[in-house]
């Protein structure tokens, strides 16, 4: 297969865990006889700088023009402490999901044994959740009408019939591929936009008898998600709550570093880790490039090439077991491999399997 990755790197840590991911690409590319060529371009912090856009035309365009988007991270301290700063890394991102139509993104919470002791919960709770939250990107309060003076403020979380109908199939699909549980978390005893959400899902459940809907004020399920992971199969949620309760399902399995994320909708899909930029870690080798790494396993298993994905996926383990770990997940007294170390391992792996 030809394939096409636009890469963006972006800021802080961004571009060491970004170099690992692409060296695990051609790896495996290598490996199944796929011809990979990839196109760099500039995005967040490191693009206002360039030309004074977080996410310019030329990034746009690269993008479009390829298969999928390897994107790391954006973010930059100086913006976060200057409340006048007209234009800010996040707002590339929020370009990007926007022009490329993101509107589906996909955020998987999976255990991974060694690292279970690692989890702030308690092990016999968490050992075995898996779930996948699906979080509505492109529309809700980070699109909607907004207005700031110095006496009133307000967003509006505006959804339509057709943006709701097309995040909860790609949620009900979802579904229907792994344990047929469905759970829409919404906020329908307040909100007039949750209230459609929760009418729409309930005129498709019918659709798909043979997934088991349910329905979960956002609250309860913030709670649930804490007392109980193993509950869920699949969520499906607006952006605001998704944004949220993913930071929260991030952090159930102790392991942030290693969660991947996909966002797919009308144009190019991207595949990022869920962490941050982590400026402070910057140029010091320390980041974990696992989520990076896995994001490219999501990548493989979007179009389809499951043993491509399988095999990331295996040689991931398969360093964890090793020993082979970034000091954040690093046993005690065991050796500590760089960001670079073990992208090296994992490529290395793959030569050799
Ligand atoms: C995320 C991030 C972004 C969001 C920020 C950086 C704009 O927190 O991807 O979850 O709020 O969507
Ligand atoms: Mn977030």
């Amino acid at each position: 297969m030809d394939l096409k990755i636009a890469v963006l790197p972006g800021d802080g840590i961004g571009p060491e865990i970004s170099e690992q991911g692409v060296a695990v690409m051609t790896a495996v590319c290598e490996k199944f006889g796929h011809n990979v060529t990839y196109e760099y371009a500039l995005c967040g912090a490191a693009a206002i700088d360039a030309v004074g856009d977080p996410f310019p035309e030329d990034t746009y365009q690269k993008c479009m023009a390829a298969d999928a988007v390897l994107f790391s991270s954006v973010g930059d301290p100086k913006f976060d402490n200057d409340p006048t700063a007209k234009v800010r890394p996040e707002q590339g991102l929020l370009a990007m999901r926007k022009k490329l139509g993101l509107f589906a993104n996909i955020r998987p919470v999976e255990t991974f044994e060694c690292l279970i002791h690692q989890s702030p919960l308690k092990e016999e709770l968490v050992r075995g959740a898996d779930f996948i939250c699906i979080r509505e990107l492109t529309g809700g309060m980070y699109f909607g009408e907004k207005y700031q003076d110095d006496e009133k403020a307000y967003d509006t979380n505006a959804y339509t019939r057709p943006e709701i109908e097309r995040i909860l199939k790609v949620a009900f699909e979802y579904a229907r591929r792994r344990r047929k549980h469905l759970t829409v978390v919404d906020k329908a005893n307040v909100l007039a936009s949750s209230r459609l959400w929760r009418q729409i899902a309930k005129e498709m459940a019918p659709q798909y008898p043979d997934v088991e809907t349910d329905y979960m004020f956002v609250d309860n399920a913030a709670m649930r998600m804490i007392q109980d992971p193993r509950f869920f199969d699949v969520m499906v949620t607006e952006n605001t709550f998704g944004d949220i309760l993913t930071d929260e399902g991030s952090c159930i399995t102790g392991s942030m570093g290693l969660l991947p994320s996909a966002s797919t909708g009308e144009h190019t899909p991207v595949f990022e880790p869920i962490h941050g930029s982590w400026p402070q870690a910057k140029g010091l080798n320390i980041a974990n490039p696992l989520a990076q790494i896995l994001s490219v396993a999501m990548l493989f298993e979007y179009f389809d090439l499951k043993e491509e994905g399988a095999m990331i996926r295996k040689a991931v383990n398969a360093s964890l077991d090793a020993h082979v770990r970034t000091p954040e997940i690093q046993v005690e007294g065991g050796a500590k491999y760089g960001t670079k170390e073990v992208g090296q391992w994992i490529v290395d792996y793959i030569k050799k399997a």
